[in-house]
Formats: C-alpha cells, structure tokens, sequence
C-alpha cells in the first residue's frame, strides 16, 4: 500500500495490491482522474491516459488552446459553469450572486492511518499500519475558501474512502447548495447500475439497470436513508455475475437526504455523484467556518457481486461497527411486537418470557406499549416513564424478573417522535418539526422531535438515561417510525433553514454517541418501521438492526439477500414468527423460518405458548443449533447461491475464515412437479479439503467435489417432503479437524 507524488508529471498514485487510483494536477490546477480500477504498475507519468482535442462546440480553458476543456475532462471534484456543462460536485453561492469557482492545487498531505470525521460516523482503523490517507488541498482565492479532499487507501481490503471539507475563510458568508461527498468520472458508460430499492416490508430488493446517455440516480428526500432507497449503488459490467467480474460500489456513511446519481455524458463518460441531496440542503459559512461531508466507501472488485459484497461485509463488521458488541455473538433474543402488540401486561409477558427461557432463548425484548398512556399508536410517545397499570412494579421490577429466569432483558424506545396526545407535547408543544402557519402532517399519528435543538436532545437523553440507569438492561431497540415533513425549525433564522435535514440526523448521531458511550455494554438494535434506515450512518452507533417488519420466511429471503450486496448478515435482525404470517398471511414451515433467520442476528418473535408441544421441541432444537453456530455464521464469509430475485429458489452459505466448517441454506420457494435434477454448487471450500456433512461421518467430499460438481440435492433432505417453502440445511465439517 502507498501514495505516490511523482512531482514532474503532478499525479498521485493511490494503490494496495489490489486497486490503482491515479489523481492529476491539471494544467489549469484543478484536479483530474486519470484512472480507478484494478492495481496497475506505478510509472512515472499516466498522462497518456489525459484525453481532450478540439470537439466542435466545446469550450476551452486557455485562450488559443483547443485541447483542454473540463467538459471533456474526467474530474476529481467537478465545478459547473466554466467549460464542464455536466452536473458539479458543490455549488458556493457568493455575495454576487455568482456560483462560478476555481479551485486550485495548494497543497498535500500523505500520512499513516485515517482520521476521524468529526460528529459524523466513519470507518476507522485499529492500527495506523492499516491504512494511508491522502489529503488534498484546493483554493479558491477569489472567495477565500478551500476544498480538503480526503483520500484513505485500506491495505487489506480493495477500498478507498473519500469525504470532502469545506473551509471559508473570507469575510462576507457563503452559502453552500450543493456538497456531495464525492465524484468519480469513469470513462466508459459499459455498466449496469445495481441499486437497493423497496418500500416499507420489501426492503431492499436488487434493481439492476443498464446505464444510457443522461441521467439515472437514487435518493432519498424523507429525513432518513429510507426504505425507498439505500445509500447505495454498485456499477457492474453486464457480464459480471455472482462470482466473477468487475463491479464498482459506492456505499454512503450517512443516515439522511442523499442522492446517488451516474450521470451518462454524450462522450460516454460515467459521472458517479453520491453526498447529501441538495433539495433541503443549504448551509450559510461565515469567516472561519468549515462543512464536513459523509464518507463514501467505494470498493473495486474483480470477483463479481460476492467479491463486493464480501469486502463491505468484513469492512463494516469490523472497521464501522464499533464497541463491545462488534465481535461478540449475539444473543437469541424474543420480541413481544409480534406476540402482543400494544396489548399486554406483566403477566402475559412474563408467560412469553418463562417459556422462552425454558428453550434456552437469552434475551427478552419488551416491545413497544410499556411507557406512557401507550395503548395504541394515538398515545404516549414521549413519555418516557412506565406505564404501571400495565408493569405495576415498573421496568426495574420487570427486568429483574426476567432476569431471574436466566435471561437478559431489552427496551424499546422510539427517542426521535412525540404524540400530540402526550404530557411531552402538552408541555412543549413547539419541540416539534413542524413549519408555522402550515398544517403539520403526521404520520401514525406521531410528530417528529426537533433533533437540531440541544435541549430536546439532551431531555431524550436524561429520560432515557435515568431508564437505562435504573432497570438492568442489556439492549435497546432505538426505532423510529415516521419521515420528516413540513422540514423546519422554529429556533433557526430564515437563513438557517437549509441547515435542519442534515442537522436533524446530527443530533441523532449525538444522541446515540452519548447512549452508547455511557452504556457501552448495551447491544444497541437500530430499526425504523423495519429497515428504513437500515444503512451504515447508523451501523456506526448500532451494531445490528432490524432488517424488515416484514417476517415472512419467503419474503425474507429477498430482503435479506438484497440487504447482503452491503451489510454484514451479523447486522441483520433476523426473527422467527408466527404463522400465517402477520405480513403476507402465508404459512411457512417452521424449519424453514427458522433457516432463513439463522443467516442474521437470530431471534423469535411470537408467543411461544401458542406452539405445539412438538413445535416447542423443534425451537428447543434451532436455538441449540444457532448456539453452536452463530460464531460461524456472525464472522464468517457469506456467499449468495442462487438469487431468489431470478429463480424459484434460493440459496446461501457462510464458509468460516479457516474454510473448516461451512453452512448453507437451500430454499425452495416454490415447489415443481416432477422438476430436473438440482445439484448445488458450493464457494469459498478448501479444494483439498475433505468434509463431511450433517454429521454423516460415514461419507466425505473434497472441497473441490463440492464446489466444480457440487451436491445432488434430495427431496427427501428436505422439511416437509419438499413441497413449497420447504428449505434444507447442509452443515459441513472438516473431517479430523
Ligand atoms: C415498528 C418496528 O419495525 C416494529 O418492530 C415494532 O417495534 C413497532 N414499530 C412498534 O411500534
């Protein structure tokens, strides 16, 4: 891994053994992209790779020059207005009126090791050896204000993060309405855009589209990463698959408004933007003030779709997930949501507990409905005190007894959101988001907190934390439940307004900062109406969330396999409920939703009472199996199979880092009558390895028997006869390991 300035041809040379990224100094002094992509040789100079010329109706940037115009340059942080007519990075609008920039090369700095973003999540590293940073810095001289452009090249993983800072330093304020996080020109448009897109209930469901001349981009406008879309986009060649290929991916570290966009130019340059999204965005720098964008992680993989994926996973699992719980197993928990809803008191939970623990379930989660007059979703939001008609001796009373059935005990919380019909709106009835004169609108009957106001933050707080101090409690599940509308804050001036969107999820950001460092041994769960703010912003502070509310086995199958082209499957929530489905109506067997959540952070979310006695056997049976194996399944390589997007099937595994022991899941989504032999290729074995499988210990395969021929898979392997939503888990280990 090293950063190269070779001072005669101006160009960097950002490389590790696996990727090249090649920076020039332009003759103008702003700075181009000569190359992204898989490790090229160092050499003195790449300008070869510059390419410009006389075009008809192009603009030029030197007078009697007809080669260099930025149209037709691939650009690092692309301004708009002089000679490139293509969306830019940023837009400053000055005291004039003017928007039109000129940054030029000042100054550099290579050191070891990555910096922290300051109040903004970001990956980090351990060690300094692990990574070099690159930081570039451009000035405008005419507005005094200077561009910092941080590159980090990791020395294992084929990544590089970019984030841009903006520091003003002139007299007469600024306004910034446009700060994407980055750009990277790429010079051919031969590539499909993948992209994680859904809606409440089918979260992140792969798109894929080819990309055209003009314009294709994702986004978010609705106060949070959002269901809708994921901060996300990869762009694969089209013959690149699951295995082999090139894929770029661009993963944004931010919770809030973002836009990912490529934009197609008719010279076939693909301009990829990701930062904030600039609809909402506006923020006023006076003298000495900076702005700070998100990171974005970018991956090059030349290992198709897994290559990809398989580098966020590790990434995110051990350098943005943080504290105590990063590289724990998690407990097997059960949630009451889908048991009781908001009806229920401390028997009835205590019922769910007791039988839960009796099957060797570790943790109970108490759902929403505890607090306040919390009965329905009309009520109680805010009031963040028990509600002891329903826990007549109070969480600390609760927890304690739950405890003495041998299991920890977990808290929901909604931090973010208030009732009307609560003693915290009465009380203030002007902490709301909500612009005046305006109707607000609400959205299941809630209002969302002003979070940009310190004292509404740091009341969240002190509520919750006088909760957390008091009971004994070993998780929390931070939701939120609503979009932001009518976007305004009544504490702000007229000028400040641009500044709430992104204000907003810094003090969500702050809030969990405080929460986690207080009580770093808390397993935090992030969710939002299921996974609508499912995205790395918030893997920083939460180290799994909940994936979906929607707990159908079937369904769950796409979800969870759209949501591993990025996250981690330790991060992903992943619960065994009743059926029919509460979601679809479907009815699942039981193996089978269990094999489906045994591939995320494994949980129940029923009442267990209403299971057969034989049924209860079998739950006893899957929380042994995902003891034994959750180590496995947490820390080891995940591959996808078959994707349940294109076929009747599905299928995945996890190979442990020693390649000595393997699971896989195979999935038939629906059944076919008299249908062609199925045999299931494995990845990621040992070719020279043998294994054994589902303790058969009277017949072994090699590894590569297993992967190149791969395993005939029986009907009768499978849970109930294999019919439809039937499933199959093969178990591999080394023999004589
Ligand atoms: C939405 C969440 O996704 C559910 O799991 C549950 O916690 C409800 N909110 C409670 O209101």
């Amino acid at each position: 891994m090293a950063i190269i300035f070779n001072e005669k041809s101006r160009e960097f040379h950002i490389y590790n053994e696996q990727i090249s990224y090649i920076i020039k100094i332009l003759d103008n002094n702003q700075l181009g992209n000569l190359y992204y992509g898989k490790r090229i040789h160092q050499r003195e100079s790449f300008s070869y790779l510059f390419e410009g010329g006389m075009r008809a109706s192009t603009s030029y940037v030197f007078e009697g020059d007809t080669y260099f115009s930025m149209q037709h340059t691939k650009q690092e942080y692309p301004s708009y207005g002089t000679t490139d007519f293509r969306y830019p990075a940023f837009e400053i609008k000055q005291k004039n009126g003017s928007k039109i920039t000129n940054f030029e090369f000042e100054n550099f700095n290579i050191f070891k090791g990555k910096k922290k973003l300051e109040n903004l999540p970001a990956t980090y590293v351990e060690n300094e050896k692990e990574a070099n940073t690159l930081e570039i810095t451009l000035y405008d001289k005419v507005i005094k204000t200077r561009l910092l452009l941080s590159y980090t090249i990791f020395e294992d993983f084929p990544i590089i993060t970019r984030s841009t800072k903006f520091i003003y330093e002139g007299k007469e304020k600024v306004i910034l309405t446009k700060a994407m996080s980055c750009n990277i020109d790429l010079p051919d448009y031969d590539y499909e855009m993948v992209h994680l897109s859904g809606a409440w209930s089918r979260e992140r469901h792969v798109k894929n589209k080819k990309l055209e001349q003009g314009i294709q981009s994702i986004y978010s406008l609705r106060g949070a990463s959002s269901s809708e879309h994921n901060p996300f986009i990869a762009l694969k060649r089209p013959s690149t698959t699951e295995f082999e290929g090139e894929v770029y991916g661009f993963s944004l570290v931010y919770s809030g408004n973002f836009l990912a966009e490529v934009l197609v130019d008719t010279h076939d340059t693909s301009r990829v933007m990701l930062g904030i999204h600039p609809i909402m965005f506006e923020w006023v720098l006076n003298k000495n003030e900076s702005f700070q964008t998100p990171e974005v992680v970018m991956v090059y993989s030349d290992k198709g779709m897994n290559g990809m994926s398989q580098v966020y996973h590790k990434l995110y699992r051990t350098r943005l997930a943080r504290g105590y719980w990063r590289d724990k197993i998690r407990p097997i928990l059960i949630n009451n949501w889908e048991a009781t809803m908001f009806d229920f008191d401390e028997e009835i939970i205590l019922n769910i507990a007791k039988t839960a623990s009796e099957l060797g379930i570790e943790l109970f989660v108490l759902d929403d409905g505890w607090f306040g007059s919390r009965n329905n979703d009309k009520a109680g939001l805010g009031d963040w005190y028990v509600n002891t008609k329903k826990l007549p001796d109070g969480i600390v009373g609760l927890s304690k007894k739950i405890e003495n059935m041998g299991m920890k005990f977990g808290l929901w919380f909604e931090p973010e959101m208030v009732n009307k019909d609560s003693d915290l709106y009465r009380a203030h009835p002007d902490w709301i988001i909500h612009t005046p004169n305006r109707t607000t609108s609400h959205s299941r009957n809630q209002y969302v907190l002003d979070f940009t106001r310190k004292e509404v933050v740091n009341y969240i707080y002190e509520a919750m934390s006088k909760i957390l101090r008091e009971a004994s409690i070993s998780y929390v599940k931070w939701d939120m439940n609503r979009y932001i509308t009518e976007c305004y804050s009544v504490v702000r001036t007229e000028e400040d307004q641009g500044r709430v969107m992104h204000e907003y999820i810094l003090g969500v950001y702050s809030l969990y900062e405080k929460l986690t460092s207080e009580f770093p041994y808390i397993l935090f769960e992030s969710c939002a109406s299921g996974g609508a703010r499912f995205d790395p912003g918030i893997l920083y502070y939460a180290p799994q969330g909940w994936t979906s509310d929607n707990t159908d086995a079937v369904e769950r199958m796409k979800i969870q396999y759209g949501t591993s082209y990025v996250y981690p499957i330790s991060c992903m929530g992943a619960h065994v409920s009743e059926v029919p489905n509460q979601q679809v109506f479907r009815t699942t067997p039981l193996e089978t939703r269990a094999n489906v959540a045994y591939f995320g952070a494994f949980g129940y979310e029923l009442d267990l009472n209403h299971l057969s006695e034989e049924e209860r056997a079998i739950v006893k049976k899957q929380v042994k199996f995902m003891k034994e194996n959750r180590e496995l399944i947490q820390k080891g390589t995940f591959y996808r199979l078959i994707s349940p997007f294109e076929n009747k099937l599905n299928s995945w595994m996890v190979v442990s880092e020693d390649k000595s022991e393997a699971i896989v899941g195979y999935y038939k989504i629906l059944n076919t009558a008299n249908e062609g032999f199925k045999r299931i290729k494995l990845q990621g074995l040992d070719e020279n390895k043998k294994y054994y499988i589902n303790d058969n210990k009277e017949e072994s395969f090699f590894g590569d028997e297993l992967m190149f021929a791969g395993i005939p898979v029986r009907s009768e392997d499978f849970c109930e006869h294999g019919g439809d939503f039937t499933s199959v888990i093969y178990h591999l280990n080394e023999i004589n390991k």
